[in-house]
């Protein structure tokens, strides 16, 4: 992942930069709505981090230390939040407190890491209690044809990470093993619908 990000990192913001940028900045003012201390996981060049506003705190942590290097730089140029922190670190081990944070968001991440199951348990964990999840991402379509043509593609795409026959329910059967986590909606967004933005509430205390 590493090595991939390294290759990754100068050509990002123009490959996945205005597309999806709409979507990025809905997920922001969803997430701003459970609190001002947010944690972004899979951070990546920090495309979101100019969204958030002024009043906002806003921590970051990706795998790679090359796109870590770019959110610093655009944390220097474009943030109006304060920017705590933007570290090189695994979503899989967070090295945060339990409970810390009001928000976590995670952007294009979820499909791309091999245990998403843990990387949801470590978010889970480090989320306050009323606070809520943010997924961005694609999901496998519900639309047979077109999921016929994404199993087609998946052993292609596991190999620069990424599975576009990941299904939801991977994620709704991993909330239903939670109790306090409830509220789970789904928006479409992005070019014909093809990403969602996912909220997940995590009960009051
Ligand atoms: C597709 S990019 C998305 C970046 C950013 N969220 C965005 O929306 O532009 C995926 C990011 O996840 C990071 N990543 C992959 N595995 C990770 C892990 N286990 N822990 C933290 N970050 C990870 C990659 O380094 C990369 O920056």
């Amino acid at each position: 992942m590493q090595r991939a990000y390294r290759v990754w990192a100068p050509a990002y913001d123009l490959v996945c930069g205005g597309l999806f940028a709409p979507s990025r900045r809905r997920v922001v003012a969803l997430a701003s709505t459970a609190g001002r201390d947010v944690l972004e996981i899979g951070v990546g060049t920090g495309l979101s981090l100019g969204d958030y506003d002024a009043d906002m705190v806003v921590t970051g942590i990706d795998a790679s230390e090359a796109m870590i290097a770019k959110a610093r730089e655009r944390a220097c140029s474009i943030a109006k939040a304060d920017i705590k922190r933007l570290e090189v670190m695994d979503a899989e081990h967070l090295t945060f407190a339990d409970s810390q944070f009001d928000a976590v968001v995670a952007q294009f991440l979820i499909t791309l890491v091999p245990n998403p199951e843990r990387v949801l348990d470590e978010a889970y964990r480090v989320l306050r209690p009323g606070g809520a999840l943010f997924l961005l991402n694609h999901f496998r379509s519900k639309n047979p044809e077109i999921a016929k043509l994404e199993s087609r593609l998946a052993p292609m795409m596991h190999h620069v990470g990424l599975r576009p026959d990941f299904p939801f329910d991977r994620v709704l059967n991993w909330v239903a093993g939670k109790p306090d986590l409830h509220a789970v909606s789904r928006i479409p967004s992005g070019p014909m619908g093809c990403f969602s933005i996912v909220r997940i509430g995590k009960a009051r205390a």
